[in-house]
């Protein structure tokens, strides 16, 4: 048997070699040389078939306190695993007391998303699973090694507790934090598992003697707490002691019931933050005791978090710190009763995403005054969070900390954007030596922070300042970079632009007093970010807010959770023109049902289901977005939707007099969309096997696209409005029969000549444009648009110095400044959506298959870029493409994972390439060779003609 490194020398040295042979050749008469090297351990006979690894329960691994009846199980085969196709696998299900389940052997490839079939769970029970697998020569691997996972309290009547916070207020403010705490004994020595479930209307953090539980910040997140309110469960088997004990929390006010949306309203949920835990003990006798949240709790709001607020910031007074207080011997004396508030009846529900957490630190790279006693930290890059502040000051010393995300030409902190929010923190030092102060109930959008000190004396450096960069944790997946370090710095942006924004929902922006759920933005970006990052039960979880905020009209609202319309009238309609008025009239009232915000309800499931491959998604969303299809066909005349909505957002033709009024007509867009939402409505039925919804979602496609025509389209192929954005929306969502095709493609390149082959789309033209050059053929083009540096383009905002994604392509130009604070986030990530293409078609990897069972390889090289490296972590493991082109050759190097096939497109070979063992010709193309490839690592080169 060959050791693995061996192989991959020998793989290494005979790939240079034959490199030197394609260069030697390059004189050569022939137009294409091609070489492989393709060593697969797989083809060993030695080599063992691997176990499976990385095995998830509902895409997390080991997760505590689940509430899924039917869990589902996903495994990998390793990195090792060459050329191996699963034709079976076998699944064990087990509790310390025995075999749950088996599903016996299931002669199927599913690796991913396998659904658990066996008896009804228990409530807060330990299983494991372990799973083997089969290969096509009927040998079997090992048993894996176990995964776990454990299920929460899945009865309401389980949980003990009662909820209890602070005596209610009397006022309408913005209030300290409460602290509460209780003591209690453990019964027996021996803790043999102890598991604490948490949650609040609030943000809470809890201690056990002394120690904070989890590294969870703004928890439990939000969503609409009247109705459903999110569980974390907890390992705290080592926090608890024998003996005396004591467990406590702070709770703040968060989205509960803190300040949202830009009318500077609060109390959307509630009046006063509640808090609901229970902590059950195991001890190694099988007994067990359980101590939860009850009126013999205590509590003071007279600590040192004495404000709190998501949006102004928060006001620490160390002088009010409480001491050890979660300890068991602290004197709560002054403390008073806990009030007891009445349970709501929200759902109590497992969180189904990660918790948002602190995923990285930036250091401060710049410190200077813009103004005597002002000192301005730079971090460096625009990130979501806040800081940690170390200083050495006196008691009762108070330093100022201002956020923001950009400079003015005095170099002072620009704060304009910022609207009614104040994204400001204080902190009153205690005194006596080196204090170190991070916010608890609140999170800013930044690079600079501003500091002041009353006291000149003190004296901070670099090191006083620490970014705390706050995200929901989800795994990072998406590598993509190439010989363009503007196009590198893109991407950075892009990512921020996502670490900054995906804060449990996923957010506008980060800064000024909005960062709320905006549905358009997420289905526009909902394909790039899931190349960045594993955002599968992110946006399950989002899409659980969507639902529980749709309209009984079918209508999904503009932001999820819904505060737009909460609290009545969501536009100030008054202050607008007649015209504006009119086309926002949906979302004034609050009636929802906006053109392609709305449409988020449709084509983000279909989205998660295309890059994770689990259909559940599509089963337990259904009846909501069907519904949400009969309200389009109910509003709509004649299959023309009406002219509504926020059009093409921010279209740099958008007169600045009526933002409201799209170049792009509203009547077309929300048609385009109408036609899309059908379309994927059939196939979503397809794929649940809803044979009459299939062909009725069909028809009505057919119908809408019929109709669009007839509307939006003349005879020579040019749209009403005539711009880049409605030929995009046509073409994009394949409204044109392919005779018109080439004529409505003409019509588009003709409005790009037009503009100097610069971009004029907002928020929905936008994501479609290079995409839809690849696919009419014209990636080339694509590339031009993608690296153009004149304004408007996407590399402007990076030339100018952006570390995110702007919410305008004007957001500040050197000729015009910064653009009207009215709404100007440095931090928005919609026009980050080219992500997805760039990984797609300047990387070269996609999915060919939902769930990339059949991966796509199909990088096409382009004029101004010469390499490029990209990497992704599929459900069935770790996907890579990397090329180069350069002295007439295409090199193309990739790993297809086992269990996977690939379609791999050979940009700018012919029939005269050599295929390498493993990969099958298909077909030939006018970009290049169409093959298929197994699992295993490839190298390929060719010779440009
Ligand atoms: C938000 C956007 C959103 C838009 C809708 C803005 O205030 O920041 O991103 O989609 O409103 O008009």
């Amino acid at each position: 048997m060959i050791a693995a490194p061996l192989l991959f020398e020998i793989q290494k040295a005979l790939s240079e070699y034959l490199r030197s042979a394609v260069n030697d050749s390059a004189n050569n008469s022939r137009s294409l040389v091609a070489v492989e090297l393709n060593l697969k351990m797989s083809e060993h006979a030695e080599i063992e078939i691997m176990k499976p690894i990385k095995l998830k329960t509902n895409h997390q691994f080991n997760p505590l306190g689940i509430d899924s009846p039917q869990p589902s199980f996903s495994w990998q085969l390793g990195e090792e695993a060459g050329r191996f196709q699963q034709s079976a696998f076998e699944l064990r299900v087990q509790t310390e007391s025995g075999v749950v389940w088996e599903s016996g052997v299931v002669a199927e490839s599913q690796s991913h998303a396998v659904l658990y079939a066996g008896a009804t769970f228990g409530s807060q029970t330990q299983y494991g699973w372990t799973v083997r697998v089969r290969d096509s020569d009927e040998n079997w691997s090992d048993w894996s090694e176990p995964a776990t996972f454990e299920t929460g309290l899945l009865q309401r009547d389980e949980w003990k507790g009662q909820w209890i916070g602070e005596t209610p207020r009397t006022e309408s403010e913005t209030m300290p934090a409460s602290t509460l705490r209780s003591r209690f004994k453990t019964e027996s020595s021996a803790v043999k598992r102890a598991r604490l479930v948490a949650t609040a209307g609030g943000l809470y953090e809890v201690f056990i003697n002394g120690e904070r539980v989890g590294e969870d910040v703004l928890a439990p997140g939000w969503s609409n707490y009247d109705k459903r309110r999110q569980v974390i469960a907890y390992d705290v088997t080592t926090l608890v002691q024998p003996g005396d004990n004591a467990i406590g929390a702070s709770l703040g006010e968060g989205w509960f019931c803190g300040y949202l949306f830009y009318k500077r309203e609060r109390e959307f949920y509630g009046t006063d933050p509640h808090l609901l835990l229970q902590l059950e003990i195991e001890y190694a006798d099988g007994t067990r005791q359980t101590v939860c949240t009850d009126e013999n709790w205590k509590v003071t709001s007279d600590g040192p978090i004495v404000l709190a607020d998501l949006y102004d910031g928060e006001v620490y007074d160390a002088r009010k710190e409480l001491g050890d207080w979660s300890l068991p011997e602290y004197d709560d004396s002054g403390w008073h009763a806990a009030h007891v508030y009445e349970d709501n009846g929200a759902q109590l529900v497992s969180k189904l995403n990660p918790p948002i957490r602190p995923i990285e630190e930036l250091q401060t790279v710049e410190l200077y005054e813009s103004a005597p006693g002002v000192k301005v930290f730079n971090l460096g890059q625009n990130m979501v969070g806040w800081v940690r502040l170390k200083v050495n000051a006196q008691r009762g010393t108070k330093i100022t900390l201002k956020f923001g995300e950009w400079l003015n030409d005095d170099r002072s902190v620009y704060r304009g954007n910022l609207r009614t929010a104040k994204a400001t923190d204080t902190y009153i030092c205690k005194g006596g030596g080196e204090e170190i102060f991070e916010p608890h109930f609140t999170f800013h959008g930044f690079q600079y922070v501003e500091l002041v000190c009353d006291n000149d004396a003190v004296v901070f450096d670099a090191d006083s300042i620490t970014g705390r960069v706050l995200c929901t944790d989800m795994e990072q997946t998406g590598t993509f970079e190439c010989s363009d370090p503007l196009i590198n710095r893109l991407q950075q942006n892009i990512v921020w632009g996502q670490r900054g924004n995906f804060l449990d929902v996923p957010t506008d922006c980060p800064q000024r007093d909005e960062r709320v759920g905006w549905t358009g933005d997420a289905q526009v970006f909902v394909g790039a970010a899931a190349f960045n990052y594993n955002v599968e039960t992110f946006f399950e979880k989002w899409l659980c807010d969507l639902s529980d905020d749709q309209l009984e009209t079918g209508a999904y609202p503009d932001v999820a959770p819904d505060v737009a319309c909460k609290n009545g009238l969501h536009w100030p309609i008054e202050s607008m023109s007649p015209l504006s008025a009119k086309i926002l009239r949906g979302s004034a009232f609050g009636e929802g049902g906006c053109a392609a915000w709305a449409d988020a309800g449709i084509i983000c499931p279909w989205v998660i289901y295309e890059r994770y491959g689990d259909a559940r998604i599509l089963e337990r969303q259904y009846d909501s977005m069907a519904a949400f299809l009969k309200f389009l066909e109910d509003e709509s005349n004649h299959f023309i939707r009406p002219f509504e909505g926020f059009g093409d957002w921010l279209s740099i033709d958008t007169s600045p007099a009526e933002i409201f009024l799209s170049p792009t007509p509203q009547d077309l867009i929300g048609t385009a969309y109408f036609a899309y939402d059908a379309q994927l409505m059939a196939n979503i039925a397809e794929v649940l096997g809803k044979e009459a919804d299939v062909e009725k979602y069909r028809t009505l496609a057919e119908n809408i696209k019929k109709a669009f025509c007839d509307e939006f389209v003349s005879p020579k192929g040019r749209l009403a409005g005539d711009t880049q954005t409605a030929y995009l929306l046509a073409l994009g969502f394949d409204l044109i029969s392919e005779s018109m095709q080439d004529k409505v493609f003409e019509n588009l390149v003709l409005a790009l000549e037009r503009r100097d082959w610069k971009l004029s789309t907002g928020f929905l033209g936008t994501p479609l444009l290079c995409p839809v050059l690849t696919k009419f053929g014209r990636t080339d083009m694509a590339y031009r648009l993608l690296l153009q540096q004149e304004y408007p383009s996407w590399l402007y905002p990076v030339l100018q110095g952006a570390t995110t994604m702007w919410e305008r392509w004007n957001s500040w130009t050197k000729e015009g400044g910064f653009e009207s604070i009215g709404m100007n986030s440095f931090n928005h990530y919609a026009y980050g959506a080219v992500g997805d293409w760039m990984a797609a078609t300047v990387g070269g990897i996609s999915f060919a298959e939902p769930g990339y069972k059949k991966v796509r390889i199909a990088p096409i090289p382009g004029e101004g870029i010469t390499w490029a490296k990209t990497s992704y972590a599929s459900p069935y493991g770790k996907i890579s493409v990397d090329w180069k082109t350069g002295d007439r050759a295409f090199e193309l190097n990739f790993t297809v994972p086992a269990n996977t096939t690939a379609e791999v497109l050979v940009s700018g070979a012919d029939a005269s390439l050599e295929l390498p063992d493993g990969m099958t010709l298909v077909g030939q193309t006018a970009t290049g060779l169409e093959c298929i490839a197994l699992p295993g690592m490839y190298r390929l080169s060719t010779l440009i003609r």
